[in-house]
This record gives C-alpha cells, sequence and structure tokens, in this order.
C-alpha cells in the first residue's frame, strides 16, 4: 500500500475516467495514458461497464495501476477486486467502506474536505486521502489549512484542476497527486482523440518535473 502510494505521488496526477464504451476504448486509452508518463488511472464507478474497462486496461497495459472511482457501496468494491482494481476512491468518507477495504488489503482514498473528515480518516488509520471537490471546497487555501492538525495526511485534490492549476497545486508539500479530468474529458475519449490525450499528460508530466525538479 504503502509502495501504492509512493508510486501514484511519484507520477503526481491521477486521470479520472467515466468510459461509456469500454469495448471501444478502453485499451486505446490505457495506451494513450502510458505513452504519456501517467500509467495510472482511476476508472469511476459512474459509467455501467467501469469493471469491464479496469480489466482491459490492465491486460493493455500491465504496468499501469488501475483503480475505481466513485465507489459508493462495497458490493462495488467487490466488483472493482474482481476487475483486478488495485485501489479504490470513494468521493466521501465512509467508515464502513473504508474498514471493508482495509480488510481486503486494497488501498481506499476517500474524499475529505473538513476537520472532522479529517479526524474521521486519521481515526482509521489512513495516510493518503482524497480532497473531493477540490476548488469548490476552498483548494489549497483549505487544504493547507487542514495540514496544520492533520500534517499525518498526504493529500489527493480532485475537482476542478486543470493545467492552469496543476502546478500550483503540487507546490504544496502535502500533495502526493492531483486528480482530475480535463485529461480524459468525455470530448477527447468520444472522439477517439488519443494524441491529445497522451499530449495533455505529456504536459501534466512536464509540469510535476519543473515544480518537483
Ligand atoms: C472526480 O470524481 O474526482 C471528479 O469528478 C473529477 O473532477 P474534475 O472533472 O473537475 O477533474
Amino acid at each position: 500500500m504503502q509502495d501504492l502510494n509512493q508510486r501514484i505521488s511519484q507520477i503526481g496526477v491521477v486521470p479520472v475516467i467515466k468510459l461509456n464504451n469500454p469495448e471501444r476504448d478502453a485499451a486505446n486509452l490505457a495506451k494513450a495514458l502510458c505513452a504519456g508518463g501517467v500509467p495510472v488511472a482511476e476508472v469511476t464507478f459512474r459509467a455501467a461497464g467501469a469493471a469491464k474497462a479496469m480489466k482491459i486496461m490492465k491486460d493493455t497495459c500491465p504496468e499501469m495501476m488501475v483503480g475505481a472511482g466513485t465507489v459508493l457501496t462495497t458490493a462495488q468494491v467487490d466488483e472493482a477486486l474482481e476487475a483486478g482494481a488495485e485501489f479504490i476512491v470513494t468521493p466521501g468518507l465512509d467508515p464502513e467502506i473504508v474498514t471493508y477495504c482495509q480488510s481486503k488489503g486494497v488501498a481506499v482514498y476517500p474524499g475529505c474536505t473538513t476537520a472532522t473528515d479529517y479526524h474521521t480518516a486519521y481515526k482509521l488509520g489512513l495516510e493518503l486521502i482524497k480532497f473531493f471537490p477540490a476548488e469548490q471546497s476552498g483548494g489549497i487555501a483549505k487544504i493547507k489549512a487542514l495540514s496544520a492538525p492533520f500534517a499525518m495526511f498526504k493529500v489527493m485534490p480532485t475537482g476542478g484542476i486543470s493545467l492552469k492549476n496543476l502546478g500550483d497545486y503540487l507546490k504544496v508539500p502535502v500533495i502526493a497527486a492531483c486528480g482530475g479530468s480535463y485529461m480524459v474529458t468525455a470530448d477527447l475519449i468520444d472522439g477517439q482523440k488519443w494524441d491529445e490525450i497522451t499530449d495533455l499528460c505529456k504536459k501534466s508530466v512536464e509540469i510535476v518535473k519543473e515544480v518537483r525538479g
């Protein structure tokens, strides 16, 4: 789990994906992300074929870390694990899902945006948490304020992040990586604009390198 957190942190960005047509798009998308230097994907359960999409992506690019996002129930945790998910992301903090994931030995990154959420995450023994929705919840200023009493966490802000503000987020030491859909929008995927996706990933990786050296 530590290793997974480190790998996500090294990459610095996590594409948040909604795939409507996994048979058509999952393999190409996996190749596009890996070619852009971003071998990680949070495949959300917002689309019915998420489990299928995860399987195809992992088969296509075995070096890729593939996780499940928008996980709302323990049944979806089971479904995700069966599909090979290596981590679970939930939009909010649900202790039942967190402890269920922990009992299965799978990394879980729940969305937290308040001192109460952070406190609960602390009691649950988490080390890396999602901060969602980042921009709408107070963005960098709030992340910094919460990191004073809760310095033990690394944070993965998601929501409202783009190439414009990615660098500003990554400059904050507690931020391990940023999630976002800007490099995998519905327009890009439905339009099968794989080169553009690769290009956006490369630009993201450049920003990560610029900030972190
Ligand atoms: C998520 O579920 O993490 C968000 O929908 C991603 O937010 P974004 O589309 O603003 O990047």
